[in-house]
């Protein structure tokens, strides 16, 4: 068993405290993403699990063992890092084969599993050379393979992907994805990308500020982000958000963004109070003039192919809109809009917190 159970984990450097009290399981052969913004905690949560750095409080276990004072090499866990970590004067199999003979296998053990871990990672044919004879993606396909040979319990990734460019970013994405399906190691991956963590994750984890925000299966947290925050930093396009104010004096409820009104579905909120509504781009529907909810004026489209972005003015506010690519577009020109009820996001002006539920 490869579980980690994190228990109210605590990080202080000096007197700043990094992590506050998380917990958190991981159950035996999970894949879970640690997403959020830049300096919210996630590589110190990894380097804990690691053992390379250590724990102010709390409790960590990996399968029945506390770890908290373990050594990293007794934890049987690998890391592979953003920047590979490779030692250059090393041929790409003796990369791969370090850690085995650093535990004393012998030569002989170790080639079948070098070989192993290079055609499982297509890179049979570069063995023999070093690592500055190699792509980027190579590169990191060698650094998986020094973590795949040695068959840990538990793989940890850091922004594994961030030195690749968008192209093979992609790819490596899909061959991670496939590796993991092959081996069904437990793995906890961090990136600031939410793409990644996405397609990736069984289960993604929001890290703000050292605490989670919310966890949950990727479509979960799309359909049900649980704050402002989430409901921004989960899906792409980003997620469009109207400050305003609830306006109970008319038939249905209205959000007042400035001289424009966005119609809202049933909201908890009393007649006056400050709203922050979500629409997502993907749920604005284009229609033809004197149909829609709201009339925004386009200010650029992107043309991206199978759909195009219509970067709008809506109340003072900007909207985004990601429409068909036949719909007719003129900068400066007035569009129309709908949208289901059910698809706006509710969340409360001062904190951010959800407010009800959309289906
Ligand atoms: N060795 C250290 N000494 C003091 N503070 C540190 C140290 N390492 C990290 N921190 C602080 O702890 C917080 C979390 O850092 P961490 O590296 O875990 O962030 P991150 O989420 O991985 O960010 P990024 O996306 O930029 O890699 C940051 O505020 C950082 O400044
Ligand atoms: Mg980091």
């Amino acid at each position: 068993m490869a579980e980690i159970r994190l228990d109210g984990i605590v990080k202080d450097y000096g007197s700043v405290r990094a992590i506050h009290g998380v917990s958190l399981n991981v159950r035996d052969g999970e894949f879970v993403a640690f997403v959020g913004p830049s300096g919210c905690g996630k590589s110190t949560m990894l380097r804990m699990i690691a053992g390379l750095e250590e724990i102010s409080g709390g409790r960590m276990m990996i399968g029945d063992k506390v770890v908290n004072d373990m050594e990293p090499r007794e934890r049987d866990v690998a890391m592979v890092f953003q920047d590979y970590a490779l030692y250059p004067h090393m041929s790409v199999a003796e990369n791969i084969g370090f850690g085995l003979k650093m535990r004393g296998l012998k030569a002989a053990d170790i080639a079948p599993k070098v070989q192993e871990a290079a055609r499982i990672l297509q890179i049979e044919a570069y063995l023999d050379r070093k690592p500055g004879q190699l792509s980027g993606g190579q590169r990191q396909r060698v650094a998986m393979g020094r973590a795949i040979v040695r068959h840990p319990s538990v793989f940890l990734f850091d922004e594994p992907l961030s030195n690749l460019d968008a192209k093979l970013r992609v790819e490596m994405r899909t061959q991670i994805k496939r590796l993991h399906a092959m081996l069904g190691t437990t793995t906890v991956y961090v990136t600031h990308d939410q793409t990644e963590a996405m397609t990736l994750a069984d289960r993604v984890v929001v890290l703000k500020g050292g605490h989670i925000i919310q966890e949950g299966h990727p479509i979960e947290l799309y359909k049900a982000p649980n704050c402002r925050f989430v409901g921004e930093f989960i899906g792409s396009p980003q997620m469009n958000v109207f400050s305003g104010e609830l306006d109970r004096s008319g038939d249905t409820p209205m959000l007042r963004v400035g001289n424009a009104g966005l119609a809202l579905g049933e909201v908890p909120a009393a007649d006056g109070t400050r709203l922050d509504v979500g629409i997502r781009p993907e749920h604005l529907a284009w229609c033809k003039p004197g149909a829609g909810k709201i009339a925004p004026i386009v200010e650029v489209f992107e043309p991206l192919g199978s759909d195009t972005m219509a970067v709008c003015r809506f109340g003072g506010q900007e909207l985004t809109a990601r429409l068909d690519p036949a719909v007719p577009l003129t900068p400066n020109t007035e569009i129309h809009l709908d949208y289901d009820l059910a698809d706006l996001h509710y969340f409360e002006g001062e904190s951010g917190a959800r407010l009800s539920q959309a289906a």
